[in-house]
């Protein structure tokens, strides 16, 4: 399966902050925001990744991530324009999906639970048409809404209705069997003017070939679109960083523990950035994998 972080977009609701700079590159905690998304499709076992952002961003992505073979990883990166719209992903991305399944993951969503890892790498696994996550939220007129019959099957989606049917919440993580090139490819934009991941979500439930997995209660999904939710973020990482001393998507952590660096690179990674806290903690791990220092 390919992945696709997708990181450009406007930012407008961050205004000044992403004036200069993309939203993604904004910290969370200690790290930059595309850390999250990118660990949660390393979790998955997804290794060749294409980064989308806007084209005056993507040096600074380079600068961050370069070809990410440090990390045991394939990135790659393509410009989007314009931010005409989430489900455009799989137009810019259509060369880098070829013939494979795909995952996307927005740029600004955090998603942190036990055994999350496990979840993706079975959904991977077991892919038939779409998986969709699904989280309770208390405003889910602010978002697409799963409805489901009685038998927990997904029968619509709504987009930011005023009257939801449910709270279940469609989060930004989908999995994609390969169709869904075809089917982006013949999405006419909505009045926005933007081809619309519900589109694209509706054609597999229309074709009753869309799951939505519950994230339960007990895992968190942020998405830090906005400052309060961006500090919100970065308090709730602290929190559990400080409380358990482990950190959530170190991502050089994430290639060590997924297999895709030995100790010894990871240390070497963690030295180079020995100055911070997060460097040291890179090394601390990278040790108790056995690096010899
Ligand atoms: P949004 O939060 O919907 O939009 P935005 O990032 O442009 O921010 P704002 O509303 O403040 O103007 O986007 C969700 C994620 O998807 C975010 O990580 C940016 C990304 N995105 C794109 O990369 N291209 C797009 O065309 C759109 C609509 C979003």
């Amino acid at each position: 399966m390919k992945g696709i972080v997708l990181a450009g977009g406007s930012g407008t609701r961050l205004y000044p902050l992403t004036i200069p700079v993309s939203k993604q590159l904004l910290p969370i905690s200690d790290k930059p925001m595309i850390y999250y998304p990118l660990s949660v499709l390393m979790l998955a076992g997804i290794r060749e990744i294409l980064i989308i952002g806007k084209a005056a961003d993507l040096p600074q992505f380079r600068t961050l991530l370069g070809d990410g073979s440090h990390l045991g990883l394939d990135l790659t990166y393509v410009a989007q324009p314009e931010p005409r719209g989430i489900a455009e992903a799989f137009l810019l991305g259509a060369n880098h999906i070829g013939d494979d399944q795909c995952a996307l993951v927005l740029g600004d969503n955090i998603f942190h639970g036990t055994a999350f890892s496990k979840l993706l790498r079975d959904e991977v696994r077991d892919l038939r048409g779409c998986t969709l996550f699904g989280y309770s939220v208390k405003d889910p007129e602010r978002h697409g809404v799963g409805v489901t019959d009685e038998h927990g099957k997904l029968i619509d989606i709504e987009e930011k209705p005023s009257r939801p049917h449910s709270n279940r919440a469609i989060t930004g993580l989908y999995l994609y069997d390969n169709d869904v090139v075809d089917i982006a490819k013949n999405l006419r934009p909505s009045v926005r003017g933007e081809l619309e991941i519900t589109d694209v979500n509706r054609a597999y439930v229309a074709a009753g070939r869309a799951k939505l997995i519950d994230l339960g209660r007990g895992f968190a999904w942020l998405d830090a679109g906005t400052p309060e939710a961006m500090l919100q973020a970065s308090q709730y990482v602290r929190t559990l960083e400080e409380r358990q001393g482990v950190r959530i998507a170190c991502i050089e952590e994430t290639a060590l523990r997924m297999g895709y660096i030995d100790a010894q690179t990871c240390y070497r990674l963690g030295t180079s950035m020995s100055g911070s806290n997060y460097g040291r903690y890179v090394m601390d791990i990278a040790e108790e994998f056995g690096a010899l220092v």
